[in-house]
């Protein structure tokens, strides 16, 4: 039996684990085994409890409950903490998601251990070292022996830092091998469309008609951390119920909800909080997130995971960022980059109003990236898609 410790800690990675954790349920339970360790880096109950009842995580078997703290201190609690499981569990493999503290005190741990690690949505990079999850990719990827990369610009960046695709067995970090599979998101979204359908009563309770709203969610560090920039965010948003007839759906990050409460200008708040129209809410769980995304006329977003979701269900999607790693929805004409800037964004909201000729080709591959990863874990390597 193979034995993995995957890692989750924020929001996405608990949502990305459930497609591997089902996919080893349904298909592998003979041949891997999967111990879960949750730093605790997300700990509210809608940014954590909530996804392993609604998407049947196991439990996990170690909550190290870290909690908030800088990335110095947060990291390295993790760091020891993980270190002492690894210890005693001895694994395989370590299973790592995405970009943040956790994933970074996951790479750590397992590489100074010698214990193989796994880097699920590896390749992608901003090319933008101020944004902390940059420097945890990077230093994520070069300490993998197994990469899986969700696209095609993802193995491009892997290849300019020197990774080999086509490496032979056996792989070790110091001769990596880099797949690439489609993105594990896909797998989930597949799986959960159609019970989000049957299942949420979000539409109903907010009172909300399929392509009458945008929506919106925000979250990143220099989005909230900057007042300007949040100012620019905000305004656009109340100009665009105010002016251009769409109403808002606003489900905000624990961090957003803090210092727009914190620090908005009152007049701006006030702009915001009284509007009917602009429904602000708590953070959504994931099938109410994917019903959100399902009905919206239009994604506005800074979230990694969002961006993409708002691809696969065909929705025009504005990036409030200077820059992403899903450079293939800018390129296709689905996404446009707008920045913190209310000009940009009230310009591309009115860009993509008037315009219905958008087209989606496949990018994310093919829904299947799970059981592609549990294959080549057992050493059956399939043939990259
Ligand atoms: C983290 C990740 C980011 C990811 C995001 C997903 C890092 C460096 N950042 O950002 O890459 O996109 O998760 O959502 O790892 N808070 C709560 N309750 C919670 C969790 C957080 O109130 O359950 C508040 C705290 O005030 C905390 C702040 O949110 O200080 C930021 O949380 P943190 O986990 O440090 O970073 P995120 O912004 O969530
Ligand atoms: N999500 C959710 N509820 C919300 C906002 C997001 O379930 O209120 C889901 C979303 O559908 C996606 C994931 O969380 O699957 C993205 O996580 P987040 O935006 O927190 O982080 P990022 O992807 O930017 O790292």
């Amino acid at each position: 039996m193979l034995k993995i410790v995957t890692i989750v800690g924020a929001r996405p990675q608990i949502i990305k684990a459930a497609a591997l954790s089902r996919c080893i349920r349904n298909l592998f339970s003979d041949k891997i085994s999967e111990f879960i360790i949750h730093t605790g880096q997300h700990y509210d109950n809608n940014m954590s409890e909530v996804f392993f009842e609604e998407l049947d995580i196991p439990k996990p078997n170690i909550n190290l409950n870290i909690g908030s703290a800088s990335h110095g201190q947060q990291t390295a609690k993790m760091l020891q903490g993980i270190e002492e499981i690894l210890l005693c569990e001895k694994p395989d493999y370590i299973v790592l998601y995405g970009d943040t503290n956790s994933t970074m005190a996951g790479a750590l741990a397992g590489i100074k251990l010698q214990i193989p690690v796994v880097h699920i949505e590896a390749g992608l990079r901003s090319f933008n070292k101020k944004m902390p999850e940059e420097i945890n990719r990077i230093m994520c990827d070069h300490a993998s022996t197994l990469l899986f990369v969700p696209t095609k610009t993802g193995i491009k960046n892997l290849e300019h830092e020197g990774f080999v695709v086509g490496n032979q067995a056996p792989f070790s970090a110091d001769n990596p091998g880099v797949f690439h599979c489609g993105d594990i998101m896909f797998d989930n979204l597949i799986h959960f469309s159609e019970m989000a359908v049957q299942k949420t009563a979000i539409m109903q309770n907010l009172n909300l008609q399929e392509n009458e709203f945008l929506l919106c969610t925000i979250h990143r560090d220099n989005n909230t951390d900057s007042l300007e920039r949040l100012k620019q965010i905000i305004s656009a948003l109340c100009f665009i119920e105010e002016n251009l007839g769409l109403k808002i759906v606003f489900p905000l990050h624990p961090r957003t909800s803090k210092i727009i409460e914190s620090s908005l200008p009152d007049d701006l708040y006030q702009r915001l909080s009284t509007n009917k129209n602009i429904h602000i809410i708590a953070p959504a769980s994931y099938l109410e997130m994917i019903m959100l995304e399902k009905n919206s006329r239009l994604i506005l977003t800074d979230s990694g995971g969002v961006q993409k979701e708002a691809y696969f269900f065909k929705k025009p999607l504005i990036v409030v960022r200077s820059e992403t790693e899903w450079t293939e929805i800018i390129e296709n004409g689905a996404g446009i980059i707008a920045d913190a800037d209310e000009g940009k964004i009230v310009e591309a909201v009115k860009n993509f109003l008037q315009n219905n000729q958008l087209t989606f080709p496949e990018i994310f591959g093919d829904g299947h990236a799970a059981e592609f990863i549990c294959s080549t874990l057992l050493g059956q390597m399939p043939k990259n898609i």
